[in-house]
């Protein structure tokens, strides 16, 4: 179901004590100051996710979110994390396919299609990212191109399925640089990414799917951005790692 919501994904940042200050300052300003219908999920390292979940009331206007998990359910593959680790200690949603993932790491669309179904198998919510580099905004066929990473990666799901999706286009572009996407960029790749939606599951999905924006996306911005009518919220990099920031943000999406 569509939804308001702003995601922090702290990426690979905060030592125990400074998550631990974070995740406090902003659940306890979330509580006081937070009076509109928007979700707010804290995508922390995953070496804090089972004290962070600890910290919130499941279903709450706090969630812990994940920022990767892997496509299998358990094995030798060290250093990774699975689905069902992340849905044992009660994490509701894992960020999937972030580009920095597809850069250093090699993610495939094909890879992040078996990461999506394991997510859902175990009652995740996957935020799935997508996302154009600079050239190809500039030479080539961006919309095709992210069209495509939700075609190979999301369209074998059912439409009951898909429905349990959100999906976050963060243009490669604007993620820590600054250059946040215009607005109206945002919307126009946001209706481009709703129409290919409504084309392969009708309008009704289409219409109840959120889709975020993520790249550069800050406290002097975020009201703009969110106030198109296809931008359902942030996924929110650096802005979240300072709670007041992150506050006016998400009250930019209420
Ligand atoms: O996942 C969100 C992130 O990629 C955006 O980063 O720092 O540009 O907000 P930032």
């Amino acid at each position: 179901m569509r939804k308001k919501i702003v995601a922090g994904n702290w990426k690979m940042n905060k030592t125990a004590d400074e998550a631990q200050a974070l995740l406090s300052e902003v659940i306890n300003m979330v509580k006081d100051e937070v009076t509109g219908d928007v979700k707010v999920v804290l995508c922390t390292p995953s070496i804090y996710l089972a004290s962070a979940q600890q910290q919130v009331t499941p279903g709450g206007k706090v969630s812990i979110g994940a920022q990767n998990c892997h496509e299998k359910a358990s094995g030798a593959y060290t250093g990774e994390i699975s689905a069902p680790m992340l849905q044992s200690i009660g994490i509701e949603y894992v960020i999937l396919g972030h580009s920095e993932r597809r850069q250093y790491f090699g993610e495939t669309n094909a890879q992040l299609a078996e990461k999506v179904n394991i997510t859902l198998q175990n009652g995740l919510i996957p935020i799935f990212c997508c996302g154009e580099s600079r050239d190809l905004r500039e030479n080539g066929d961006y919309i095709g191109f992210v069209k495509d990473q939700i075609t190979e990666s999301l369209f074998h799901l059912s439409a009951e399925s898909f429905g349990n999706v959100v999906i976050a286009y963060e243009p490669i572009w604007a993620i820590g640089t600054g250059l946040t996407a215009s607005s109206a960029q945002a919307q126009d790749m946001h209706f481009e990414l709703r129409q290919h939606i409504a084309g392969q599951y009708g309008d009704t999905v289409a219409q109840d799917t959120t889709i975020l924006y993520g790249g550069s996306a800050n406290a002097q911005n975020a009201a703009e951005l969110f106030a198109r009518p296809d931008v359902d919220g942030g996924l929110i990099g650096g802005a979240s790692l300072k709670a007041a920031d992150f506050l006016t943000v998400v009250k930019a999406a209420q």
